[in-house]
């Protein structure tokens, strides 16, 4: 194996995923390291565990750049290069329908946001940035300043449901409420939707009557701290790949579906 890869970490709270991330690049399972850790929140706990690993870390408080915006609009400087009205075309976060006002203000915020984000990994060369317990939404100012080959994604992101159900900021909460038979998390690549990219990896957990929803998260956090390590080290190896596969349907139709193919894996059933 090569040298080893160089994952950059977004975080928002207590990064308990985070911490499986760095663990498995100490035990080894990753072939990697982790090169810097980020976040939106100048609270989250999960920037003690990068400091006791030795790693950089950096803040962008998305919380005052929103409440700067508000009071006085002007202060909140936009990158140079940032083009609102070509952005407000390509996001697909808020509804296309959505007051245009709206879409502006909520784009000027992110994207001010983001490049502060970009400017501080700038000193941190990375091959992989994981969301890990990231709760803010990227908009594809961001995410093509990072995916600059289509060929090769590099932002992955675990979610707490088994996508495409229960999007959103609280997958666990959602899928308890709704009754549901089956909870999971999925680890996915990201697009310039809500949690709609191409998906790599999922697991799923049963759910019984009488559990509750805190048993459903512990359960559900289980799975993700072995799922997530798992899918970096498929990316370590080279072995991801993005693939569009055309399907007719008998009556003329076409659609399209983007499948993440892992490489070398056994069909089941195969020796
Ligand atoms: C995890 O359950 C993760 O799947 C979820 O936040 C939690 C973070 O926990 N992420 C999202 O909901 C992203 N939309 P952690 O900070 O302990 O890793």
């Amino acid at each position: 194996m090569g040298t080893k890869l160089r994952i950059g970490a977004l975080i928002s709270g207590g990064g308990t995923n985070l911490q499986a991330i760095l663990d498995a690049c100490a035990q080894g399972t990753i072939d990697g390291r982790v090169v810097f850790v980020g976040t939106d929140n100048p609270h989250a706990n999960g920037l003690e565990r990068a400091r006791r690993h030795e790693v950089p870390t950096f803040v962008v408080d998305y919380a005052r750049l929103i409440g700067d915006y508000r009071t006085d609009p002007a202060s909140v400087k936009l990158p140079p290069d940032a083009d609102l009205d070509d952005l407000a075309r390509r996001q697909s976060l808020l509804p296309a329908g959505a007051d245009p006002a709206r879409i502006r203000r909520f784009l000027h915020t992110r994207v001010a946001a983001e490049a502060a984000l970009l400017a501080a990994m700038a000193a941190h060369p990375f091959d992989l940035l994981v969301l890990a317990g990231f709760m803010r939404n990227l908009t594809p100012y961001f995410i093509d300043r990072v995916n600059t080959d289509p060929a090769k994604p590099r932002i992955m992101n675990i979610h707490p449901a088994l996508l495409p159900a229960f999007p959103g900021t609280d997958g666990y909460g959602d899928t308890f409420r709704y009754g549901a038979k089956v909870g999971g998390c999925t680890v996915h690549f990201i697009d310039y939707g809500e949690d709609s990219g191409p998906i790599i990896g999922q697991r799923a957990f049963a759910i019984q009557a009488d559990d509750t929803e805190e048993r459903i998260r512990q359960k559900g956090l289980d799975l993700e701290w072995q799922i997530y390590p798992e899918c970096i080290q498929l990316y370590a190896e080279d072995r991801l790949r993005v693939a569009v596969r055309t399907h007719h349907l008998p009556h003329g139709g076409v659609y399209r579906r983007a499948v993440v193919e892992i490489l070398g894996e056994k069909t089941p059933g195969t020796r």
